[in-house]
């Protein structure tokens, strides 16, 4: 199959990418390159021994998008990566926001259907259930009302995609992500966080490796039983590879309905403590950190029901904790080397 991977020098994206060329797929990607490097793709290539075709520009200007997809118009299917993700820069700028990531995914959907590329599976994010009234978390808990405008453009892309699906013949999978973590094997590719890490697997490896002072864990007075905020932590080579199983079923004209969504977790549910006291173990060293307020936006506890994505889909989730913030280390420490 030839797929097109949006956002594919990202941290999900380019694991995806190595889990595709894996399976003997021809991968081409377009990335603009705000929030990752050009030399992943090299790392990509040492991997797989196979370089993707790749294109640099804008996803969200629709003239150089529209001629992609007439340049390309025998794709197989799209995996949509490429958005802003940052929770607190978006409440500082929500334009900028709304325009990048709603803009991008209508140019794609337009191109989609102008050329008759009929598969789209969607990154979405476990964002879109808010505080869950019940834990796990399941596809048909109610959507709620998200708590910045990152996880509102989620939302939205969502209900922009279902109502796409019924009104042409695209069909769409849409992947709910709880918390990707790790790195490859490899060490080859990993979570590049550009600037200060907003997400906590980087700040506690940064921390260790003393790129950073000292971990603040937001907040230890939550309803939960150490009183930190619980996450369902997912390794993200896991999590790529459900990509490639959702396309393949896309493709493969297995699916039950034109629009689908799935929960991709664990199942488990950790908390801040616990990942520190996992790092801690599997890095033998301890981490310098101090307890501080709770951080605005945060949701108390949410970790996924996958039973959906387990029977739907014949996907589990294979890597424990520890090997996920082993993996995060062993990256880190590659990094430190290339300095
Ligand atoms: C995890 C836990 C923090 C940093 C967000 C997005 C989600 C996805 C993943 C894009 C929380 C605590 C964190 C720190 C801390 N992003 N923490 N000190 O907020 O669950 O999810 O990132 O797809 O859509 O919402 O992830 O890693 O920021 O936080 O104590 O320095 O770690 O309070 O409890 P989050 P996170």
């Amino acid at each position: 199959m030839k797929i097109l991977v949006t956002g594919g020098t990202g941290y999900i994206g380019s694991h995806t990418v190595v889990e595709l060329q894996a399976k003997g797929h021809e991968v081409i990607i377009i990335d603009n390159l705000s929030n990752s490097n050009i030399n992943v793709l090299d790392a990509i290539e040492k991997i797989s021994g196979i370089k993707p075709e790749f294109e640099n520009f804008d996803l969200a200007d629709m003239a150089k998008t529209e001629d992609f997809f007439q340049r390309n118009n025998d794709i197989d299917g799209i995996i949509h990566f490429a958005a802003f993700k940052a929770v607190g820069e978006s409440v500082d700028n929500p334009l900028m926001y709304y325009r990048n990531n709603l803009y991008s995914l209508v140019n794609i959907l337009q191109g989609m259907k102008d050329n008759s590329i009929p598969n789209l599976v969607f990154s979405s994010s476990c964002t879109v259930y808010g505080q869950p009234e019940e834990l796990p978390v399941n596809e048909e808990a109610p959507v709620q009302k998200a708590e910045s405008p990152y996880g509102n453009t989620k939302q939205i892309s969502e209900e922009v995609i279902f109502d796409t699906t019924k009104a042409s013949d695209i069909k769409a999978i849409a992947l709910r992500y709880f918390n990707p973590i790790g790195a490859h094997e490899s060490t080859e590719i990993g979570e590049l966080p550009l600037g200060v890490p907003n997400n906590l697997m980087p700040f506690i490896t940064q921390t260790a490796i003393g790129i950073r002072e000292q971990l603040s864990v937001f907040g230890d007075d939550y309803n939960t039983p150490d009183g930190t905020a619980i996450r369902d932590y997912i390794h993200v080579v896991d999590l790529a590879q459900a990509h490639v199983i959702a396309v393949e079923r896309m493709v493969n004209k297995n699916m039950k309905k034109d629009f689908e969504y799935f929960n991709l977790g664990t199942g488990n549910g950790y908390s801040v403590l616990e990942v520190i006291k996992s790092f801690e173990k599997v890095s033998e060293q301890k981490l310098n950190y101090k307890i501080v307020g709770r951080r605005a936006g945060d949701v108390e506890q949410v970790w996924a029901d996958t039973n959906f994505a387990n029977d739907e889909l014949g996907w589990k989730a294979k890597k424990n904790i520890d090997e996920m913030t082993l993996s995060a280390w062993k990256w880190e420490l590659k990094l430190q080397t290339e300095k």
